[in-house]
């Protein structure tokens, strides 16, 4: 796998919905955990400073409440078309906040700060994985990269209002996991048990989905 792999990160509804007015459709507490600890875990193999990278369009990363970003233990990657978008921001100074012109540019940051990069310098981030976490702007450049590599989806079973969506997954670019095989994948991925089958919140069912680039 090349260091600027990546996997996204998404909760869908039925139609693929995933946010309503700037925000998410829905509160899934459990759901919102097993994100923070998916998008948090580095690999058994990387140095213990290494961290995840998240990167994300300018609109998500607001949609985020102030007391909850950046996310914590993770290089929040923003996407904006804006090069001075964090000049007036109180992140601009944070080393685990950066800003990228482009989903590429974003990768090739990532990329660049691999913990394996001999170049990185030691005093910097060092980066393991790599999350494309939304959102939907992202997702549709995302899903049609070759170097996306996996898609982890919250599929809840459900179709409620939205007003952005989630791109079509190819059958002809991804195969959706078997439950079972899903499951192994994202117990491995965590290094430790996850919920399995449909879970139950509120009024809400939902279910961790993998799928893979063929
Ligand atoms: N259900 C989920 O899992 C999930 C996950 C994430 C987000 N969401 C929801 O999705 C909604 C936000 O999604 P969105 O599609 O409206 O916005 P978005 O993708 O988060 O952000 C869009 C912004 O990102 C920047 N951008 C996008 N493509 C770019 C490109 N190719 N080059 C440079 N900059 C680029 C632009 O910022 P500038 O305007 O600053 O240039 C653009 O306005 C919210 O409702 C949120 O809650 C849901």
């Amino acid at each position: 796998m090349s260091l600027r792999s990546f996997a996204i990160v998404v909760a869908a509804d039925l139609a693929n919905g995933i946010g309503l007015n700037g925000t998410l459709p829905w509160r899934l507490r459990k759901d919102m955990a097993f994100f923070a600890k998916l998008t948090s875990k580095t690999s058994a193999s990387s140095p213990p400073s290494a961290i995840n990278a998240c990167i994300m369009g300018r609109k998500t990363w607001e949609s985020i409440p102030q007391k909850f970003r950046p996310l914590t233990s993770r290089l929040n990657i923003i996407v904006s078309r804006d090069p001075h978008y964090l000049d007036d921001k109180p992140e601009k100074s944070n080393p685990h906040v950066r800003l990228a012109s482009s989903l590429e540019a974003a990768l090739s940051l990532a990329e660049s700060l691999h913990y394996s990069v001999p170049s990185a310098p030691a005093d910097q981030t060092q980066v393991d994985h790599i999350y494309l976490i939304g959102g939907a702007q992202l997702y549709n450049e995302g899903v049609l990269s070759k170097d996306c590599k996996h898609i982890y989806l919250t599929r809840v079973h459900a179709t409620v209002e939205c007003d952005t969506f989630f791109p079509e997954i190819k059958e002809s670019e991804y195969t959706l996991l078997p439950s079972q095989q899903g499951h192994k994948h994202l117990e491995e991925l965590l290094q430790e048990p996850v919920e399995g089958g449909l879970i139950t919140e509120g009024s809400f069912q939902y279910e961790y989905t993998v799928y893979e680039r063929k």
